[in-house]
């Protein structure tokens, strides 16, 4: 078995519940945690990485309760928070090596470890260069380095790719790809597109409840059949938004072609489509508002 969560919840003083009732077991290869802002990925993931204790509910590894041995976990876990900091004077290698050492790494093992790890994210030329003229998506390459300092089997990333450029994103989606392999990844967004093409499994989160969780393909065919293609004159746009689910709305001279997602034919001249995965996103999360609207939290 390994890394379990059982009826996870969260109650912050003052906010209520952030995460309720989450159950879900992680699997080896890439895990997409996909939701909104404030949906409660960051506090699921602190409560991985054992920063943050749950309120209720419990998570285990490998058959070890988190809450009585923090450490089975803490040893084999790599961690790459939202908000992570560094320190602007240093360069990448001062800061891999303040790290490794913090960690308790073997100063010589660590070298190595260092220079294997600046070359597989593609800083070994900026090494030597303060971390305060490095890009964003450089930093977020210098964290995802550290998380790895431990060659860890379980690796949590929280919003790696926000604020980066597309060539960068892509970059980073596909070096999380391939560190994936029999390494537990748990990555989080509200980008449908950075887990789309890399995540074996995605879970869907939205106010602190699990809405959904499987491939890409088995989301895509609980929405198969009820998404629609429609067009609407401009100033229409805004009562069909009120009228429809509507997803991706296209811009087609004085027309907006819509992606509206519905059991039954929302018009009798709208056209069936191919689900997207964004579509998917969309109506699962709808769906489970709807259905949740007054419940806790
Ligand atoms: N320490 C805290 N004290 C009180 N409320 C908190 C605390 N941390 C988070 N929250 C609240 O809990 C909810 C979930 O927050 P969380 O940061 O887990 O969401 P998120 O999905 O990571 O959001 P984002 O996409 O913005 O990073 C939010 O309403 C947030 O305001
Ligand atoms: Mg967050």
């Amino acid at each position: 078995m390994p890394l379990v969560i059982e009826g996870v919840g969260k109650r912050y003083p003052g906010r209520g519940w952030a995460l309720s009732q989450f159950t879900l077991t992680l699997e080896p290869g890439l895990t997409g945690l996909l939701g909104p802002n404030g949906a409660g990925k960051s506090t699921l993931m602190r409560i991985l990485a054992t920063l943050t204790r749950p309120t209720e509910g419990r998570v285990t590894w490998e058959g070890a309760d988190l809450a009585k041995q923090p450490d089975a976990l803490r040893d084999v876990l790599g961690y790459l928070p939202q908000d992570f900091g560094v320190y602007p004077q240093l360069s990448a290698l001062e800061f891999l090596e303040y790290l490794a050492a913090a960690k308790g790494l073997d100063a010589r093992a660590a070298k190595t470890r260092i220079a294997e790890l600046l070359e597989l994210v593609n800083l070994t030329e900026a090494a030597h260069r303060p971390l305060g003229g490095y890009s964003g998506g450089m930093r977020q390459r210098v964290g995802i380095a550290q998380a790895l300092l431990n060659d860890p089997r379980v690796l949590i990333v929280d919003e790696p790719t926000a604020g980066l450029d597309p060539e960068e994103r892509v970059r980073l989606r596909n070096l999380l790809g391939e560190l994936s392999g029999d390494r537990i990844v748990l990555l989080s967004t509200h980008i449908v597109s950075d887990v789309e093409a890399t995540a074996a499994h995605i879970a869907l989160i939205h106010d602190g409840r699990l809405v959904a969780h499987g491939t890409p393909d088995e989301l895509l065919a609980r929405v198969e059949g009820r998404v629609w293609e429609l067009a609407v004159r401009a100033e229409h746009l805004d009562d069909a938004r009120r009228f429809w689910r509507v997803g991706a709305a296209l811009r087609r001279g004085s027309d907006v072609l819509l992606r509206v997602v519905a059991d039954e034919i929302p018009r009798p001249d709208a056209k069936s489509v191919a689900p997207t995965l964004e579509d998917a996103y969309l109506a699962l999360v709808r769906d489970e508002r709807e259905e949740h609207a007054g419940a806790r939290p």
